[in-house]
């Protein structure tokens, strides 16, 4: 059985791209270059991913990994997603009653169980909340991890047995088992909800002409776990963070919910909640759950009348670029009007949360319908109020909430 699908040319080592060796990655001619070859997926961090992690849609460079978006693309375009509409508008409301039960919860740990819930019943086909405090901090440890191994001047050998590296395996056979128990799920119920997996079943990989192996399936089904459901949950508990000291827009919030109905909330309602979608966005400019997006130079490049040498590690600071005072009017104020149409004058390159170019997020779709979604029958149906000053903030590998986010949570009886 093939155990991988790619060649070996195609692998980052075969090249030589680690950063210990910037120019070699440049030297070589059958490398993928993106879309005009200056920049590609060779950085360390996707060096080590591919290595720790295996190969996937986040970590692949350019060559092998567009046929694999191509096919996958049909998925989250944003008339597929609306499909998943009904799960996440009921997994939000259903979790707000309980909220309201308990009355003090901690914002960052329930919104996480809330998007590995959606992520589970709308891609996985399973109900991963049964697994959200078992397979949240594995998933955390494991690219913590593979981030801190790239941070490292100097990396001790692959091979080399370490206590971070036994941790590391521990945490991922846990990742493994759900992922494997989800594809096992989804072959003997070939009409359930794991659309995802079901596609991959039946792609055929197209360095091979053989259809996926299980291997590279879990690799891939690894990147859509810790990309899919951390990086919207940031963005739910910031936003209700925000909202729970700012009363005012949270009832903003309540009204624009409370005109839909008190009916399940559907992926048309969008169009009627706009306030929302502005808070979803400001929580996304203010919190970026990707806070930098990295790539190496593929050959020497000018930008903006900068010379970038071959074999440069390039970053686009996204916290940085939605934080800058020249760009943003009083940037670290928590303004959702500023992304009123009306009145915005953001420009396509100062506001980046699912990054930019090709490679920009696969799940923008998912996430901003799913995000909206949550807030808006959230807010419909509890008061939040916020209990701490600050957001604690970690970055494992997303920026995530580095510490409990404790908020007060109400039934609400009257919608603003
Ligand atoms: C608020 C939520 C999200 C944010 C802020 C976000 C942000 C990003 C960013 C900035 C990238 C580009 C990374 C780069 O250029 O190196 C990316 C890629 C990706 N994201 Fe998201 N993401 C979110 C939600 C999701 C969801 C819900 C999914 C899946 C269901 C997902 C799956 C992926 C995948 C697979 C990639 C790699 C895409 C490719 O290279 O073709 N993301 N995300």
């Amino acid at each position: 059985m093939p155990t991988d699908r790619r060649p070996r040319a195609s692998r980052p080592e075969a090249c030589g791209s680690d950063s210990r060796d910037h120019h070699l990655a440049a030297r070589c001619p059958r490398r993928s270059r993106g879309r005009d070859g200056a920049f590609d997926k060779e950085m360390i961090v996707h060096v080590q991913t591919r290595t720790w992690a295996g190969d996937n849609l986040f970590n692949l460079p350019h060559e092998p990994w567009l046929d694999q978006r191509r096919a996958l693309q049909p998925l989250f375009t944003k008339k597929h997603v609306a499909v998943y509409a009904d799960r996440m508008a009921e997994i939000a409301q259903s979790m707000a009653a309980g909220w309201a039960a308990s009355g003090a919860i901690d914002l960052g740990r329930e919104t996480r169980r809330l998007t590995l819930r959606v992520l589970g019943h709308s891609l996985f086909g399973l109900d991963l909340s049964d697994h959200a405090d078992d397979l949240g901090p594995p998933l955390t440890r494991s690219v913590q991890f593979i981030t801190r191994r790239s941070l490292q001047p100097v990396r001790a050998p692959t091979w080399m047995p370490t206590p971070a590296r036994h941790r590391f395996r521990t945490a991922m056979a846990v990742v493994t088992d759900a992922i494997d128990d989800a594809m096992a799920a989804a072959r003997t119920d070939s009409g359930g909800d794991a659309e995802l997996i079901r596609l991959f079943f039946e792609l055929t990989d197209p360095a091979t002409g053989e259809q996926f192996t299980d291997r590279t399936i879990r690799q891939e089904l690894f990147a859509f776990l810790f990309a899919g459901h951390d990086t919207t949950a940031t963005t739910l508990a910031y936003s209700l963070w925000a909202l729970g000291h700012d009363h005012e827009v949270q009832d903003r919030v309540a009204a624009e919910a409370a005109e839909v109905g008190d009916r399940h909330l559907q992926a048309s309602d969008l169009a009627q909640l706009p306030y929302t979608v502005q808070v979803i966005h400001e929580a996304l400019r203010v919190c970026p759950p990707a806070a930098t997006v990295a790539r190496m130079a593929m050959r020497d490049v000018e930008v903006d009348g900068y010379r970038i040498p071959a074999g440069t590690n390039a970053v686009v600071g996204i916290y940085a670029l939605h934080h800058d005072p020249v760009l943003w009017d009083h940037p670290e104020r928590f303004d959702p009007d500023r992304f009123d149409r009306e009145r915005s004058t953001i420009s396509r390159w100062q506001y980046l949360p699912f990054g930019g170019g090709p490679r920009t997020c696969i799940g923008d779709h998912f996430a901003i319908l799913e995000a909206t979604l949550a807030l808006a029958g959230i807010v419909r149906a509890v008061c939040v109020e916020s209990l701490s000053d600050d957001f604690p903030l970690a970055t494992p590998f997303t920026m995530v909430a580095g510490g409990p986010v404790p908020a007060r949570v109400c039934a609400r009886t009257t919608a603003a």
